[in-house]
């Protein structure tokens, strides 16, 4: 199962950033090509049925994924990105953190209105960024076609924060 390779692989460090955070460090993903590759395919599996007319990977590791995966589905990639880093005419959306906040942009251009846009990024968490990350992208006219993930952190029921929006959720491992 896909689920227990990225589980046997996938390492946790304590107190990374900070003291009390056990941090899922998915590198050791990346250091193997068929690995990767079931990831992609797993998604495309799961996203049978589903349309999807472009790809938004979360910066930074959702972009690991997330164009590979478009490119497997043979549509556009288009980055979300922090504040300042989209060199085009952006739209952007601020989000609560726990503590301050965040800013997410896309460029003005990422997709034209009605497509539908798969939301994708590494792992989910609170849910806080990709539930923004839809924001942004129904307030550019596009339709949530759902989310992808590679890695879910069930206890912070970040599915729940995030079903409102689209219930088409992709986990691979939990
Ligand atoms: C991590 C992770 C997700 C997000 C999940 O990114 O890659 O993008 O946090 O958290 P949430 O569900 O609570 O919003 P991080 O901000 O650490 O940045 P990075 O991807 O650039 O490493
Ligand atoms: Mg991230």
């Amino acid at each position: 199962m896909i689920a227990d390779q990225i589980k046997a692989v996938i390492r946790d460090i304590p107190d990374f950033p900070k003291p009390g955070i056990i941090f899922k460090d998915i590198t050791p993903i990346l250091k193997e090509p068929k690995l990767c590759e079931d990831i992609v395919d797993a998604f495309i599996g799961q996203l049978q049925g589903t349309r999807v007319d472009v790809v938004a990977g979360v910066e930074s590791r959702g972009f690991l994924f997330g164009l590979t995966l478009a490119n497997k589905l043979g549509v556009p990639f288009v980055p979300v990105r922090k504040a300042g880093k989209l060199p085009y005419s952006v739209k952007q959306k601020v989000y609560e953190l726990e503590y301050g906040s965040a800013t997410i942009e896309l460029h003005t251009d990422a997709f034209e209105p009605g497509q539908h846009v798969l939301i994708h990024d590494d792992l989910l968490a609170t849910g806080g960024t990709v539930t923004a990350a839809s924001e942004l992208i129904h307030e550019m006219g596009g339709v949530v076609a759902g989310y992808s993930f590679v890695v879910g952190l069930n206890f912070l029921n970040g599915k729940e924060k995030i079903t409102p929006v689209s219930d088409n959720i992709i986990v691979l491992a939990e």
